[in-house]
């Protein structure tokens, strides 16, 4: 028996151990590429070039100096690449001066673990290919994390050790048994699977210590990913009851986003207009030259108008302005981050397509920036305050500049108004 349990413990330790180098070597490039989205696609792009380099086959082209190896050339330069420059760093310097001493953001922020992935994903790219904005059938995408893979992992050894349990249980009641029978004593019965558990466990501490120890790791990481996936929804374009088209509107007929969207000026949300806004304009434009009369004819059946009455009044006669159109929402915060529009748009001057992308040319709307923590951070560490006609921070600039002028390019970024604070972000 004693030699049977400790070469289970043994297969056991080794099959953990397995599963886990295989599966967090998989996991370090996808926590990456998460890594990559909230924090460099705003310059660059896989396979084509942006603010900075294409960063396809970088991992083949860096030259690693006194880097050593080209993970910790990419580690250093990724943390502080003018730290990289200035200590003259050839292959550094070459690519600076080849994309127009264009500098890239220093990301001092991120752990080393966190660069670690950042490198894993380097390797290998983006798991699947990026949307393009414009493509006008582009499909409703949905990034969201998927752990099922771990889950069936879970599962698979959670199996295995029960059956480990049960079988190994039978046999000890057998072998009891079979000793009872000589001596004349009377037979166990079989116990219950709880029982049989539980006695197991009592035999077999140390082996039970470590599947728990290890569950625990599995779930602990599971539930990890699953937060830091959770409501992260990039390029959602849900389908709308009316195919309402933004680039008609705000593009071709160059309609200001505020006319709709009027309370991003002085409220937390931006709210969707009512119907009633619709038809300033519905009343007389009842043609749009994409879907002519039918996507505007589902308009007036929401209000109950009829373009030929000219008249509030559905088809059976009865007056209904009444009808709420129910627009899917595209973007949805998590409820315990505070965010305000009026803040951003009045006080801040953020241009609207900052946040969401060239609306003026979608078709339908989607979601173009992430919503994550990490996507609000950064742009609070590298916008300026806007001070031009704000007289709230004339007082603080003044204060700011006095106590900084010792340093030479001193930029009064968000993050030193407390922009990084908790709790402004957080109820
Ligand atoms: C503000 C824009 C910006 C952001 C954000 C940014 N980069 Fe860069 N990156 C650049 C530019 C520009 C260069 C070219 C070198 C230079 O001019 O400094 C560059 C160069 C690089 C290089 C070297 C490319 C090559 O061809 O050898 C790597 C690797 C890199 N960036 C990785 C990242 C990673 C990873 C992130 C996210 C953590 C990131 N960058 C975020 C602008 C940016
Ligand atoms: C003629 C009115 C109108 C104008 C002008 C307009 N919008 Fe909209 N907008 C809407 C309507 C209606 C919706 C809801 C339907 C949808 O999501 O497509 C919407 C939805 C949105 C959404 C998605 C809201 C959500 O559900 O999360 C964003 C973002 C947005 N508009 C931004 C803009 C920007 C930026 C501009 C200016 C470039 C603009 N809109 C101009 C009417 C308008
Ligand atoms: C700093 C980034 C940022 C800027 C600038 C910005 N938005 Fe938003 N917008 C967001 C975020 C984040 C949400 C999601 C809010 C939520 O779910 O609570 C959002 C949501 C919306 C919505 C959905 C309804 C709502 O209020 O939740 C509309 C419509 C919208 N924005 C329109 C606009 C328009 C129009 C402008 C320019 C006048 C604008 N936004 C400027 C980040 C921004
Ligand atoms: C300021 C005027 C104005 C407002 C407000 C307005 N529209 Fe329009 N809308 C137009 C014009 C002009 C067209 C024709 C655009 C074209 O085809 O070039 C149009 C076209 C359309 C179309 C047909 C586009 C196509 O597919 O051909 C739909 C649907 C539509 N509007 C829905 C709405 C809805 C819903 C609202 C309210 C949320 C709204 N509009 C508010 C001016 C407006
Ligand atoms: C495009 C850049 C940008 C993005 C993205 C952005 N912000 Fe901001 N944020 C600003 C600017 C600029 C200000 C400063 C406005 C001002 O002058 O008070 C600001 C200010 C704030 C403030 C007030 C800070 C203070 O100390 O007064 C809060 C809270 C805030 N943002 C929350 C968010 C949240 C939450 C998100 C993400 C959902 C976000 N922001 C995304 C640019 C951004
Ligand atoms: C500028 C705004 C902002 C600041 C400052 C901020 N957060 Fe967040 N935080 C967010 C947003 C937005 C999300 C939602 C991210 C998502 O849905 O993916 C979030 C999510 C989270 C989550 C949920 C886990 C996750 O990643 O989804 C935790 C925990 C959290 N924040 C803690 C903090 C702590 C602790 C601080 C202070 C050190 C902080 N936050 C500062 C905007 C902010």
């Amino acid at each position: 028996m004693r030699k049977i349990s400790s070469i289970s413990s043994l297969l056991f330790l080794l099959a953990f151990t397995l599963f886990f180098a295989s599966n967090s070597f998989a996991q370090d490039a996808k926590a990456g590429e998460k890594i990559y989205k909230a924090n460099c696609t705003a310059c660059h792009a896989w396979d084509k070039k942006l603010t900075g380099p294409a960063l396809q086959g970088v991992t083949d082209r860096v030259q690693a100096g006194a880097y050593g190896d080209v993970d910790g050339w990419l580690k250093a330069w990724i943390k502080d690449n003018a730290k990289v420059r200035a200590s003259g760093d050839a292959y550094g310097n070459q690519v600076y001066n080849a994309n127009a001493q264009g500098a890239m953001t220093a990301f001092g922020f991120l752990s080393d673990a966190q660069l670690a992935d950042l490198v894993a994903f380097l390797y290998v790219g983006p798991s699947k290919p990026a949307v393009d904005p414009n493509a006008a059938a582009a499909v409703a995408t949905e990034v969201v994390e998927d752990s099922d893979s771990d889950l069936w992992m879970i599962l698979i050894v959670i199996g295995i050790a029960t059956l480990i349990i049960v079988i190994f249980s039978g046999v000890n009641r057998s072998m009891k048994n079979a000793a009872n029978k000589k001596e004349g004593l009377p037979l166990e019965d079989g116990k219950s699977f709880w029982e049989a558990t539980g006695n197991w466990i009592q035999s077999h501490k140390k082996l039970s210590s470590i599947i728990g120890f290890f569950l625990v790791l599995v779930l602990a990481k599971i539930g990890w990913d699953a937060l830091l996936g959770i409501g992260v929804y990039q390029d959602y374009q849900p389908k709308q009851p009316i195919a309402f088209p933004h680039d008609l509107h705000a593009g071709k007929n160059e309609i200001d986003c505020k006319y709709c969207h009027s309370s991003a000026r002085t409220s937390k949300t931006s709210g969707i207009p009512s119907a009633n806004v619709c038809m300033n304009c519905h009343k007389a434009v009842t043609e749009g030259s994409r879907s002519g009369k039918t996507e505007i004819q589902k308009l007036y059946d929401y209000i109950g108008w009829n373009p030929d009455s000219m008249k509030y009044m559905t088809a059976d006669g009865k007056m209904r302005n009444d009808t709420v159109i129910e627009w899917v929402k595209v973007h949805n915060l998590p409820d315990f981050v505070y965010f305000n529009h009026s803040q951003h748009v009045e006080v801040g001057k953020v241009a609207c397509q900052k946040c969401h992308g060239e609306v003026e040319k979608m078709q339908e709307v989607k979601q173009f920036s992430e919503l994550t923590m990490g996507w609000c951070v950064n742009c609070h560490r590298e916008t300026e305050v806007n001070f031009a006609g704000n007289d709230y921070y004339i007082k603080i600039h003044e204060d700011a500049k006095k106590e900084f002028k010792h340093k030479k390019d001193f930029k009064f970024t968000v993050d030193k108004i407390g922009g990084l604070e908790c709790a402004k972000c957080h109820y």
